[in-house]
C-alpha cells in the first residue's frame, strides 16, 4: 500500500465527479469508478441499482462494460470513489479489472480516510484466469 501520486489524484477527481450521476437508491452509496487507457484517454461508470436488487452492477465493472462497448484498450489506472471513508474496489470487481488490466496497474480507492494504491495483483493474488 502507498500514497497516490498526482496523477492517481486526477483520475480520482474523475471518479469523485462520476459519483454523482450514480444510481443508488436503495444502498445510499454512491460509487463512481474512472479508467485511464493505454492510449490516454479516460472514462468512467457509476454503480446502477435495481428494485430486484442481485441486477444492480457496480461502478468498476459499468465502467468496464461501457470500455468494451467502446473499443478502448488496456486499462493502465483505476480510481474508486465512495461517499465513505473506504470504498475498496468488492471481490468481483478485482476480477473483472483483473481481466483488463495487467497484475501491475494501479487502483487507488479511499481507504480509512486515507488515499491508497494498490496494484490488481495485490488487490488479488492467485486471481482465477482461463
Ligand atoms: N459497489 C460498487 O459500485 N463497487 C464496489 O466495488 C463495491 C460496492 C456498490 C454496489 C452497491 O450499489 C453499493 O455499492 C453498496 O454495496
Amino acid at each position: 500500500m502507498r500514497a497516490a501520486t498526482s496523477q492517481e489524484r486526477a483520475l480520482q477527481a474523475l471518479a469523485d465527479e462520476a459519483r454523482k450521476d450514480a444510481y443508488a437508491p436503495y444502498s445510499n452509496f454512491p460509487v463512481g469508478a474512472a479508467l485511464l487507457f493505454d492510449d490516454g484517454s479516460t472514462l468512467t461508470g457509476v454503480n446502477v441499482e435495481d428494485g430486484t436488487y442481485p441486477l444492480g452492477i457496480c461502478a468498476e465493472r459499468a465502467a468496464v462494460a461501457r470500455a468494451r462497448a467502446e473499443g478502448k484498450g488496456r486499462i493502465v489506472a483505476v480510481a474508486v470513489s465512495g461517499n465513505a471513508a473506504s470504498c475498496p474496489p468488492c471481490g468481483g470487481c478485482r476480477q473483472v479489472l483483473s481481466e483488463h488490466a495487467d497484475g501491475t496497474t494501479p487502483v487507488t480507492f479511499p481507504y480509512r480516510g486515507e488515499m491508497v494504491t494498490l496494484t490488481v495483483d495485490e488487490l488479488l493474488p492467485y486471481r482465477f484466469h482461463l
